[in-house]
């Protein structure tokens, strides 16, 4: 019989990984505290209030701006920077499509570059290369929870008199040099949402340091209103973001966990780093040295196939999974996405802008493709698991590997069979 889980073979992994999410008492009673109070929507409540205000000063910002996601966060940030028709902002090609389809949605072009071959985050050098006098801001985003190079996009964007705004989304409580993220730029946005470091099902805020900036976005999220201004005055263009008084309340009691559970998830990151260096083939994401703390949204790392027999990662995924040990999806490079292929993109454009060439279409995006295609994320999650779990990740990759001909002889038979049927 096989050793290998997905032939029937015994699981490397018995004992599980922890839940997720995470809740106990507090939640509850903070959720029954809201529910009591008859108070579940922010305008008169306090919950949301005192989460964004303390969520703010977790990462050493002056404001906090609680809205309903990161998708959110992020289109508000966009309008709260004047971008508009016939501007550009730069964005990773390797990232989820709220990074760039913000920047449509303020009617701007999302200009894609290739990410660093080792941190999978923005490559600097490429960013400064795309600036054109059309550049209004720059998206870094932060990769699985590892900072993008935060000294150089800081430079660069000061430089160019540009915006920069973090995508924390994968990032809370990450640290830069001993630096909490969030406030090396005009500002940055979190998200909420159920796979994330924190969670309310649904969410997200802004944080920045920037007065103005915190002005223009507290409005956009709250239909254009100012503060201490009539209710129905509405001074600019804005929405209903805003976050319920249950978020609020939950995300408190989830904000007194991250502390711990940031420092748990480092540590059982650099343990998988050090445990991985003993699996050929296998390459995690470089822990940059300037990252003092990684958030780890995901433990990601890259296979070489050359190691397991020529598998696919969608064939080592599999294997993976039947050990025991749970995976998310990597992205699609954003620019091989049907509305980037199909043109459905430039309905959000305007002028010369809508019609003219773009070339990210026509682009490579090598380390992209690597890191799209041939990298492997572990969910966060797993890494609030123990020692004795960092250690049967890997015993399931060296598995894998030990019985790599097998899976390749037989995931080449399957193909086959598929083929003929
Ligand atoms: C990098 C990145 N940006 C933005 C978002 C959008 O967040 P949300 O799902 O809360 O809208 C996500 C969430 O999946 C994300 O991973």
């Amino acid at each position: 019989m096989s050793d290998l889980a997905l032939f029937g073979g015994k699981k490397a992994k018995q004992k599980p990984f922890p839940v997720w999410p995470q809740y106990d008492d507090n939640e509850r009673r903070a959720l029954q505290e809201v529910l009591e109070s008859r108070i579940w929507w922010r305008t008169p409540g306090t919950k949301t209030l005192e989460f964004e205000r303390a969520f703010a000063e977790y990462h050493r910002a002056r404001h906090g701006i609680a809205v309903t996601n990161g998708t959110a966060a992020l289109e508000i940030a966009m309008a709260a920077l004047g971008i508009n028709h016939g501007d550009e902002v730069i964005v990773p090609n390797f990232t989820f499509i709220a990074t760039a389809s913000a920047v449509l949605f303020a009617n701007a072009l999302p200009v894609m570059i290739d990410v660093d071959p080792e941190s999978y985050c923005l490559d600097p050098h490429l960013t400064e290369a795309a600036i054109t006098p059309r550049t209004k801001a720059i998206i870094a985003v932060h990769m699985g929870g590892l900072p993008a190079d935060l000294d150089r996009l800081q430079e660069i964007a000061q430089k160019h008199g540009i915006a920069l705004i973090e995508d924390s989304s994968h990032a809370h409580g990450s640290e830069w040099r001993g630096k909490r993220i969030g406030t090396f730029g005009v500002g940055a946005t979190f998200s909420f949402q159920a796979s994330k470091l924190m969670t309310a099902g649904e969410g997200g805020i802004i944080i920045t340091n920037d007065d103005h900036f915190e002005r223009q976005a507290r409005s956009v999220h709250d239909c254009g209103r100012m503060p201490g201004e009539w209710f129905y005055s509405h001074f600019i263009y804005g929405s209903n973001y805003r976050l319920s008084e249950w978020q609020g309340a939950v995300l408190t009691v989830q904000l007194g966990r991250l502390e711990e559970q940031t420092l748990h998830r480092h540590r059982q990151g650099r343990l998988l780093d050090k445990l991985f260096t003993e699996i050929p083939g296998i390459t995690p994401q470089k822990c940059d040295p300037r990252c003092t703390r990684n958030g780890q949204y995901a433990y990601i790392f890259h296979v070489n196939a050359k190691e397991f027999a020529e598998i696919s990662t969608e064939t080592f995924i599999a294997a993976l999974n039947a050990e025991g040990i749970p995976t998310q999806a990597s992205y699609p490079p954003l620019h091989e996405l049907d509305c980037f292929r199909n043109g459905e993109y430039r309905k959000c454009l305007a002028g010369a802008q809508a019609t003219e060439k773009h070339a990210f279409l026509n682009q490579t995006f090598p380390h992209t493709q690597r890191a799209a295609w041939e990298t492997v994320w572990i969910p966060q999650f797993a890494l609030l698991g123990d020692e004795q779990d960092m250690n049967e990740i890997s015993a399931a990759i060296k598995k894998i590997q030990r019985n790599a001909k097998e899976l390749a002889a037989k995931s080449s038979q399957a193909t086959a069979e598929k083929v003929v049927r």
